[in-house]
């Protein structure tokens, strides 16, 4: 058995409106209940987030933001500070998930501040890892996946990695596509990212790090990829948004 607890992640994006966020918060809320065999976290809209917070303080299940700035405060229009993230509630916050990498141009040095400012800030950082189809198909996979880690996790130190930092696998290619890796696909690709933390850090470590897969998770396909031994958890994005999806994936044995 491993030591890794596992973790259900919904990632809701840019979906839901402030009745229909809180609605589902609060079905998850009360499915959970006291269970803690499992981590579970909602990442609501920057704006829903406050008020899911609340309607979660005191229940098992924790909330994150999307995305955050790789600034303290200041003038930076538009941007979200990890302190601010903290002040609502947040426990937890995504850091280089695709749709910023690839929708909004976000590089791995960027992604590698975010994840120290929202360490220093106490926030516990899910750093977003993945290949586009045509890496996988020039066979790049390792290598894209190897550096958005290394330079994700630059300046991390051990003792963060164990205690605060989950990694999330995500092919591009299977982000919002209904076509998921297979089982042995993301076995093969989370056995490469430990093995790469474990050279970054130590054996220990990359052991007791937690590394999801996501990418078009549904409650047909969960039970087969939390099988996968290294597979630690899911972050799900489009059956996240509704309990009928959701709740099912939190009892994926
Ligand atoms: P999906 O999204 O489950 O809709 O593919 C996953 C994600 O982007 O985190």
């Amino acid at each position: 058995m491993s030591a890794r607890k596992p973790f259900v992640a919904g990632n809701w994006k840019m979906n839901l409106e402030r009745k229909t966020a809180l609605g589902l918060a609060l079905s998850v809320r009360d499915s959970v209940g006291r269970r803690d065999d499992i981590d579970v976290a909602v990442f609501p809209p920057y704006v829903y987030l406050d008020e899911i917070s609340r309607a979660l303080a005191g229940s098992l299940v924790k909330s994150g933001g999307q995305n955050c700035c790789d600034e303290t405060s200041g003038a930076f229009t538009g941007e979200i500070s990890p302190a601010m993230l903290v002040d609502v509630g947040a426990t937890y916050v995504l850091i280089g998930h695709s749709e910023r990498r690839h929708v909004y141009g976000e590089g791995d040095e960027l992604v590698g501040r975010k994840v120290k400012l929202a360490l220093e800030h106490g926030l516990s950082p899910i750093l977003c890892v993945g290949e586009t189809l045509e890496q996988r198909q020039a066979k790049r996979t390792e290598q894209v996946v190897g550096e958005q880690i290394a330079r994700g996790l630059a300046g991390v130190d051990g003792r963060a990695l164990q205690a605060r930092v989950t990694v999330a696998y995500e092919p591009v290619w299977a982000i919002g596509t209904g076509l998921n890796a297979t089982p042995a696909q993301a076995g093969e690709v989370h056995a490469y990212l430990r093995g790469v933390l474990a050279g970054l850090y130590n054996e220990a470590a990359a052991e007791r790090a937690r590394i999801l897969y996501g990418g078009s998770v549904k409650p047909d396909n969960v039970r087969a990829l939390m099988a996968v031994p290294g597979v630690d958890g899911v972050l799900v994005g489009g059956a996240s948004l509704k309990p009928e999806s959701f709740l099912p994936l939190l009892d994926y044995r």
